[in-house]
């Protein structure tokens, strides 16, 4: 595709990535993708809880800060990642000690304060993310260990904090998990009986070329029936999943790539459009996915930009095939 086509122009919802502030500020063609081709921002960390509320006494917003100045001077969307998780936490949070309602207030700060700091800034929140293990039991964690209900009650104290916000439940790997998937369900049914106010479900959508398509249709039929907001947060499609030192990026694996995003952004299109919130993708280029750095798996190309932020092959057959519609 010419330079001039993106394909955040053919998409009637935002397009988004995760980002690192490092790289917006230090490499020019990253910043120049994040603001080009993207109507939606991530953070890809530093929303989380070990990185804005290092101290008990103290939330740190600064790089959430650059952030949010990125996105209003590109006039992209806010995305806000991650407001409880039981992965980094702040080493405080985990030798706290306290009884319930001192946990609870421990939980209820962090989530109003930051909400409270974002106001009007950011449109949705991934409230709790990847709550329930594949087994479809509540994932142990410091905040299952201490408030029951932990997931009600956050969403309830997100809801009190910021009334317009769309309220995320995000996690992973739903498809071929069918507990996983149940409980992520009965959840949402459980919170409308409840009247505790939830408004999306993020499907991170870590997937990878052998990944099952039904499977993937599936999980979104399933998340789409509940109503809520879609966002398909994380996306990022993997070809080397086995971490093969010796792969390389064939005919045959970049073709399976390409039709695994094409499945997601054309299962996505029959979503009904007021449920669309967008797709995200999980790092801009190939370069910086959390893949190579997280796993240490140099061989893996998952994104729709290689290392030199320029656009793959794989971006200009999405282009053309999601056009043609
Ligand atoms: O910043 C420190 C650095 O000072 C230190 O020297 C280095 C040594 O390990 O660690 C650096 O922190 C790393 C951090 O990323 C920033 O790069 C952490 O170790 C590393 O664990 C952390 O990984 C992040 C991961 O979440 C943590 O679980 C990834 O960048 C981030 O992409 C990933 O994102 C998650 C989503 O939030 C939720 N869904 C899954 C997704 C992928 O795991």
């Amino acid at each position: 595709v010419h330079s001039t086509e993106f394909l955040k122009l053919i998409l009637p919802y935002p397009l988004g990535a995760s980002v690192n502030p490092r790289l917006l500020e230090e490499n020019s063609s990253y910043r120049a993708l994040a603001m080009n081709e993207f109507t939606s921002i991530t953070a890809e960390n530093h929303m989380k809880m070990a990185l804005i509320h290092p101290e008990a006494m103290r939330f740190d917003f600064v790089k959430g800060d650059e952030i949010v100045a990125f996105a209003k001077k590109n006039k992209s969307r806010v995305h806000g990642h991650t407001l409880v998780w039981h992965n980094q936490t702040a080493p405080w949070m985990k030798d706290f000690q306290g009884d319930q309602q001192a946990w609870e207030n421990l939980l209820k700060n962090h989530i109003q304060t930051i909400m409270n700091h974002y106001q009007g800034q950011i449109a949705g929140w991934d409230v709790v993310n990847e709550a329930f293990l594949d087994d479809g039991s509540l994932r142990p964690s410091i905040w299952a260990d201490h408030i029951p209900d932990y997931l009600a009650k956050s969403f309830t104290w997100a809801h009190e904090a910021d009334s317009k916000a769309i309220l995320f439940y995000n996690d992973y790997g739903q498809d071929g998990k069918p507990k996983k998937m149940e409980a992520i369900l009965n959840m949402v049914q459980d919170f409308k009986k409840r009247q505790i106010p939830i408004h999306g479900l993020g499907l991170q959508m870590h997937i990878s070329i052998q990944s099952k398509n039904e499977e993937i249709k599936q999980v979104i039929e399933q998340s789409t029936a509940t109503g809520l907001h879609i966002h398909f947060s994380e996306v990022d499609v993997a070809v080397n999943p086995k971490n093969n030192p010796d792969f390389v990026n064939d005919v045959m694996s970049l073709q399976a790539q390409s039709n695994k995003f094409h499945l997601l952004f054309s299962a996505f299109a029959a979503i009904p459009t007021k449920q669309q919130y967008g797709i995200t993708f999980w790092n801009v280029g190939d370069k910086d996915s959390w893949l190579r750095g997280y796993f240490k798996r140099p061989k893996e190309y998952p994104l729709l930009f290689d290392e030199s932020y320029q656009r793959k092959s794989v971006y200009g057959e999405l282009y053309q095939r999601l056009k043609k519609k």
